[in-house]
C-alpha cells in the first residue's frame, strides 16, 4: 500500500554515538529531518496513487525520488553507525578479520587507505550529498562512490554510506566536514558493513 512508511527506530540512544556524533544532532536528524522525509514520501506516494493522468504523475516523480532516496538513504544510515569501540561503548569503529577486511585490503591496499580515499572522495561532494562503499555487481569488489542531494546508491550494492549534508554535522563540526569524516569512522558498524557485504557477493567470497 502506498504512503505507509514510518520512521525506524535507532538501535541505539540518541547520546550513543558522543562524542562523535553529538545527541543534539542525533535527535534532529532522526526525530526531524528523517520524519520530514517519511512524512513527505507517503504524501507523494498518496497523491500518486490519486493522479489520473501522466502530467500529474510525472509532476510527483522529484518528490518520490527526493524523499523516498532520504528515507532509504537514512534507514541504512542508523544501521551502519554503532557506538564506539574505543570509548567502552559498543563495537564501533571495529573492524575485525574476516571477508569484510580481507575485500577492503583487496580493494584498497589497508584500512587506513580506504578511509583515507573515502574521505577526499566524500570532502569533494559539491553541495549535499553522501558517499558510499559499495560492492560493484558485476566485479564484487568493494568501490567508493557518491550520491548527490538524496539520491539513493544504484550503481553499486551500499555496504557503507554517509550522510554528508550539513544537518548531519554542522552543529558539531561547523564547516569543517573533514573533521566530521574522520570522527565517523569511530562509529561506523562493521558488523552491520559485513553483512550487507556478504549479502551483496552472495557468498561467493567465503
Ligand atoms: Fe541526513
Amino acid at each position: 500500500m502506498s504512503g505507509q512508511h514510518t520512521l525506524p527506530d535507532l538501535p541505539y540512544a540518541y547520546d550513543a554515538l558522543e562524542p562523535f556524533i553529538s545527541r543534539q544532532i542525533m535527535e534532529l536528524h532522526h526525530k526531524k529531518h528523517h520524519q520530514t522525509y517519511v512524512n513527505a514520501l507517503n504524501a507523494a506516494e498518496q497523491a500518486y496513487a490519486k493522479a489520473s493522468t501522466p502530467k500529474e504523475r510525472i509532476a510527483l516523480q522529484s518528490a518520490l525520488k527526493f524523499n523516498g532516496g532520504g528515507h532509504i538513504n537514512h534507514s541504512l544510515f542508523w544501521k551502519n553507525l554503532a557506538p564506539a569501540k574505543s570509548e567502552n561503548k559498543g563495537n564501533g569503529g571495529s573492524l575485525h578479520e574476516g571477508p569484510l577486511k580481507k575485500a577492503i585490503v583487496e580493494a584498497f591496499g589497508t584500512f587506513d587507505n580506504l578511509k583515507k580515499e573515502f574521505n577526499t572522495t566524500t570532502a569533494g561532494i559539491q553541495g549535499s550529498g553522501w558517499g558510499w562503499l559499495g560492492v560493484n555487481p558485476q566485479s564484487k569488489r568493494l568501490e567508493i562512490a557518491t550520491t548527490s542531494n538524496q539520491d539513493p546508491l544504484l550503481t553499486l550494492t551500499p555496504v557503507i554510506g554517509v550522510d554528508v549534508w550539513e544537518h548531519a554535522f554542522y552543529l558539531q563540526y561547523l564547516n569543517v566536514k573533514v573533521d566530521y569524516l574522520n570522527a565517523i569512522w569511530n562509529v561506523i558498524n562493521f558488523e552491520e558493513a559485513e553483512k550487507r557485504y556478504l549479502d551483496a557477493v552472495g557468498g561467493a567470497k567465503l
